[in-house]
């Protein structure tokens, strides 16, 4: 099955972001991916609810906002309000992930989790069934345009075989160093949702090569 595919404005040209998202919106992209950054759970800052609010006004696709921050509680209505579809928190990050899932469910957000690198799939067996989407990340939060980790190919397919064997509908996406290749390989070990920054807006061709990404299931 085609991936959905979620480009990542932390690489769009932030003088250009209406460009930007205009050119998503015209791609076979569903998603649109938005990291926040808070300089403390990871070691650098990008934007926040109001840059959020601006870039979806431009667009009626999906909004994925992935927060890399401390504290997620304090702002899910904030994120709500600027135009968030899917709100996903850090394990890392919730010292009360029920809570947190159950808070972000609460305001009509799909609610995801990620795991850092380190973080063991198995973690997850007893929320897996609370949870619409687990993103796994590939590289270490904070930065694009970093290498993609090997290990996240197993930890796929782990990952699929806990939400069958679990009886969750959540969706697994990928986040970092996501290209074609690692893609392929990434849809054939289970991922429904590609995240790509650097592939998408470093090419000469981005609506296209988003279009390449689409075709790697
Ligand atoms: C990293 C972010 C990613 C990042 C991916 O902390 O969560 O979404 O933008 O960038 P690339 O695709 O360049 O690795
Ligand atoms: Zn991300």
């Amino acid at each position: 099955m085609n991936p959905i595919i979620a480009p990542s404005m932390l690489a769009a040209d932030f003088g250009n972001l209406q460009r930007d998202v205009e050119m998503v919106d015209r791609s076979v992209a569903e998603w649109f991916h938005m990291d926040v950054m808070d300089g403390v759970f990871v070691p650098n800052i990008s934007y926040g609810p109001a840059i959020i609010k601006k870039m979806a006004s431009y667009t009626d696709k999906f909004i994925d906002t992935h927060l890399m921050i401390v504290n997620p509680d304090r702002y899910i209505q904030d994120y709500k309000d600027a135009g968030t579809h899917n709100l996903t928190v850090h394990y890392e990050a919730c010292t009360h992930l029920h809570r947190t899932v159950q808070a972000i469910k609460a305001t009509d957000m799909q609610a995801g989790v990620s795991l850092n690198p380190h973080t063991p799939v198995s973690l997850l067996e007893d929320i897996i069934q609370d949870v619409d989407l687990v993103l796994l990340m590939s590289v270490n939060p904070g930065f694009g345009g970093q290498k993609f980790i090997e290990n996240t190919i197993g930890k796929t397919a782990k990952l699929k075989e806990l939400i069958l064997q679990k009886n969750s509908s959540a969706k697994i996406e990928i986040d970092g160093g996501v290209n074609t290749e690692t893609g392929k390989r990434l849809v054939a070990a289970g991922a429904d949702v590609l995240v790509a920054g650097s592939f998408v807006f470093k090419s000469n061709n981005p609506e296209q090569t988003i279009q390449e990404l689409a075709n790697c299931g």
